[in-house]
């Protein structure tokens, strides 16, 4: 069979070649994650680890990637569940390795019974060892056996790896500038997750409850081949959408009433990360519009500083400035612009910072600050533009502001000339939303 996945492969040979600059070559090996019960006998749906999803995209449990840099090049080897026609009837396919090796493009493949044998025998006198330290506990502890074992063959006059490193440094500068492949799947994850949004706007109705709206969204998601959520949809009424991480999703609503939904699917390991806030009964109320037209305008000034070359941080701080501006006009705090930013009076009511990494994980992999300076944002990268307002009832707050929440999340692709917003297709101003909330 053909090798389709040559990105994989792509990617495999940059984690050697970066090996080669750190350690002179290694041997690295990235295991997928472990699978979980969830009462008894029943597993919670099985996700792959995000990091050998990006090496391999190979979707089975109990598998490897192992990646060998030295001085004669490279090796690509997979190690994966064998097949077995009485576990295939109960539970499914298996590419057992033969075929894994041809379609997913491997030089060598082995059952994964054979891994911590075979390990033994790849480890010795390797410069390092790259794998990931801290991220499961069983792996970590079978790492040190591994290494272990092959000193306890000292005599033999082999050595095991001097240094073992965290591969995920390296994989998190990897992930942090997404490839064509993945900005196709973050864009399709766009478009699901936008008309999961639009139906949500469609079909709201005063009486029901959160999670008959969540149900709306699941139906597009999974509809439209997302089978999956990439985080928990957040579905929170009236005063639910005060409480940043709501869950319950089960409240009725109510005409009058605000409806924040943060939800986006995964798309073939890839997250959307979508937030609209938009009227239950379809028409917003003069003060809801308010902090509406507030939030979209620190959301639009947010984008506009989204472009090559400046500091990851600096969105961030046009959303505070446009934001704690906006809670002085409306006398939701007092003092001048600069005392409001310096004393951060204005946090009470904004809460979070404006944005984060995007990729296979929501909070996707790589750093903010490398040594204390802030990364520049460069083409490839894919981050989220989520200004918001959360204003709690309390006795030194007007109660006509009372229980308005409002947070919009669109999610962003820096490109050469500035940046294509990912997220366009969902409705966001007044008029649009009010458009899409037909009743
Ligand atoms: N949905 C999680 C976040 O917006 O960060
Ligand atoms: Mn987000
Ligand atoms: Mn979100």
């Amino acid at each position: 069979m053909k090798n389709t996945r040559q990105f994989h492969r792509d990617r495999r040979s940059a984690l050697a070649l970066a090996m080669r600059g750190h350690t002179e070559g290694g041997l690295a090996i990235v295991p997928t994650a472990p699978e979980v019960a969830r009462n008894r006998d029943t597993l919670y749906p099985f996700r792959p680890d995000s990091y050998f999803h990006y090496l391999s995209g190979f979707p089975e449990p109990e598998a490897a990637v192992v990646v060998i840099a030295d001085g004669d090049g490279e090796r690509h080897l997979l190690f994966c569940r064998d097949k077995d026609a009485e576990r295939e009837t109960w539970d499914g396919f298996r590419y057992g390795p033969d075929a894994a090796r041809e379609i997913f493009g491997f030089d060598e493949a082995y059952a994964y019974p054979e891994l911590d044998a075979k390990l033994r025998e790849l480890a010795v006198d390797r410069p390092a060892l790259y794998t990931p330290l801290g991220l499961f506990e069983a792996w970590d502890h079978r790492i040190v056996q591994l290494l272990n074992a092959v000193r306890a063959q000292v005599r033999t006059g082999v050595a095991a790896p001097d240094a073992v490193v965290d591969v995920r440094g390296i994989l998190d500068d990897m992930r942090l500038v997404k490839d064509a492949h993945e900005i196709e799947l973050m864009r399709r994850a766009n478009a699901i997750s936008s008309a999961a949004h639009r139906r949500a706007m469609a079909r709201t109705r005063p009486g029901w409850r959160e999670y008959q709206v969540e149900a709306e969204l699941v139906h597009e998601f999974l509809r439209a081949g997302a089978l999956a959520v990439a985080y928990p949809s957040i579905v929170a009424s009236g005063p639910n959408a005060c409480v940043l991480h709501y869950r319950e999703n089960d409240r009725e609503m109510s005409d009058g009433e605000l409806l924040l939904i943060d939800a986006g699917c995964e798309y073939q390991g890839y997250a959307a990360d979508i937030t609209r806030t938009f009227p239950v009964g379809g028409r917003f109320t003069g003060p809801q519009k308010e902090i509406y037209e507030l939030v979209l305008a620190a959301q639009h000034a947010c984008l506009d500083a989204v472009k090559p070359g400046v500091d990851f941080h600096d969105y961030h701080k046009v959303a505070d400035r446009v934001l704690a501006q906006g809670y002085l006009d409306l006398g939701l705090v007092t003092g001048t612009l600069d005392e409001v930013l310096e004393t951060g009076t204005f946090r009470r009511f904004s809460l979070h910072r404006a944005g984060h990494w995007l990729g296979m994980d929501v909070h996707d992999a790589g750093l903010y600050q490398v040594k204390g300076v802030p990364q520049k944002l460069v083409p490839g990268m894919v981050l989220t533009v989520e200004p918001g307002t959360y204003i709690r009832p309390a006795d030194d707050v007007p109660e006509t502001w009372w229980s308005i929440g409002v947070r919009i999340e669109d999610d962003v692709l820096v490109t050469a000339g500035g940046h294509e917003n990912l997220t366009a297709a969902t409705p966001k101003s007044v008029a649009d939303v009010e458009a899409a909330c037909t009743r």
